[in-house]
């Protein structure tokens, strides 16, 4: 089942409440080292230190060591964003990180993230003038001159920001073909200074070069007028692939860090050896046998066919497995892929095991990992979900074990 990340942007950048709720929760909690008498059954992600700085280092290969900005938006894919910048920070290829909410950016200041971070997303004037007492750089694209005017004169120094710049995504940044007014009024202001300036792909690769065109003719145009951009960057991690003419200055992925192909098709390529960095698990918390014809799930939606031994895992939509992992995916139970059956409800899901008892209560089940048949990928193509839902919906307050 072939399953794009553009239906990721469709399903929209819905998080779980819980992150707007209770951000201390979810974004500020220090790394959890895993503990091996942990008996836990509730569900954990691992978040594997060693895969992260092998995509890494991968992710630099092929874009020639220019920096990479890390985007760790949406509690890092999952990871929980404290965690991901505590582990990438320390790594020379990383310049820094983006972010799109504010409350992320600020937990990062608060875990002691010293590199520079990049707000993606929306600020008042008030959030503002906090974003950048605490040295984070807004991504600007109104014209937001008076008000950093206003801040300069406060703080007694430029403020440093990135300009967007839509080239055709519609979503934000200064339209292209109207870039150049707001962009020059920004630069000729003593209150600002222009660190970078960016643009995003839509990922049709057809049209992606006619904005790289728009893009480029755009900037160079106000640098012929001496306007200095700073870094310019646009490269996600479809772009790491797609369009190395792209690479510009800076690369922003996100995917790719977590070592996980955003398009199926990648993967057969090798254009980038990925490794999954991140993992779901649960113990098997029951097993029992159906008799042929014994119903399981709401509204029956498994009858068993012959007797057949299941094992329910307390993994459902709540902690973020997806409701279509009912559809196809497989679930590894020591060693062995196992389909699930019947529906995810909000905490439990059933997986078939056959004909004999293989699995006992309190074995670990691997619901996505780095292995081959277990990977998230394995799991998109299987049943349809998205590795971008796969990962940012994990529930935050799953603990998280770095490993
Ligand atoms: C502006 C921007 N840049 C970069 C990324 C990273 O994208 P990906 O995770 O596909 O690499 C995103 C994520 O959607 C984004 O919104």
């Amino acid at each position: 089942m072939k399953h794009s990340r553009r239906s990721f942007l469709e399903a929209g950048f819905a998080l779980p409440a819980v992150l707007h709720s209770a951000p201390g929760l979810a974004t500020a909690q220090p790394p959890i080292a895993v503990s091996p008498q942990d008996s836990s059954f509730d569900p954990w992600v691992e978040i594997h230190r060693e895969n992260l700085r092998h995509n890494i280092a991968e992710i630099s290969r092929r874009v020639s060591a220019r920096p990479v900005l890390a985007v760790i938006k949406n509690n890092g894919y999952g990871t929980g964003v404290a965690n991901i910048a505590q582990l990438l920070e320390p790594l020379p290829e990383i310049l820094g990180f983006a972010v799109v909410k504010l409350h992320e950016a600020f937990s990062l200041r608060d875990a002691g993230i010293r590199k520079p971070i990049l707000l993606l997303g929306p600020f008042d004037e008030q959030d503002l003038a906090d974003a950048v007492a605490r040295d984070i750089l807004p991504m600007v694209y109104t014209p937001l001159g008076p008000a950093l005017d206003k801040i300069a004169a406060k703080t007694q120094k430029p403020v440093p920001l990135h300009i967007c710049i839509d080239t055709g995504i519609g979503r934000v940044g200064v339209p292209y073909h109207q870039a150049a007014p707001l962009v020059r009024d920004l630069a000729s202001r003593k209150s600002v200074r222009i660190q970078g300036t960016m643009m995003t792909f839509t990922e049709d690769p057809d049209f992606d070069k006619e904005q790289v065109r728009r893009f480029s003719e755009t900037c160079s145009a106000l640098e012929k007028q001496g306007v200095a951009l700073g870094k310019k960057h646009a490269a996600s991690s479809f772009s790491l692939f797609q369009h190395p003419d792209a690479f510009l200055d800076m690369v922003r992925p996100g995917m790719a860090i977590y070592g996980i192909y955003s398009e199926n098709e990648f993967r057969r390529t090798n254009i980038l050896d990925l490794r999954p960095a991140i993992s779901l698990k649960a113990r098997v918390i029951y097993v029992k046998k159906l008799r042929k014809g014994d119903s399981a799930g709401y509204n029956r939606a498994y009858m068993a066919k012959d007797d057949v031994w299941v094992a329910t895992i307390p993994v459902g939509h709540a902690d973020g497995w997806p409701r279509v992992a009912a559809k196809g995916a497989n679930v590894r139970v020591n060693g062995d892929l196992y389909p699930v059956v019947a529906s995810v409800s909000a905490s439990h899901c059933i997986v078939e095991i056959g004909s004999e008892e293989k699995v006992k209560i309190g074995d670990v089940a691997t619901f996505f990992d780095a292995q081959p048949g277990s990977r998230p990928e394995d799991v998109s193509e299987s049943c349809g979900a998205s590795v971008y839902d796969l990962t940012m919906h994990l529930n935050p307050l799953l603990p998280r074990r770095i490993v």
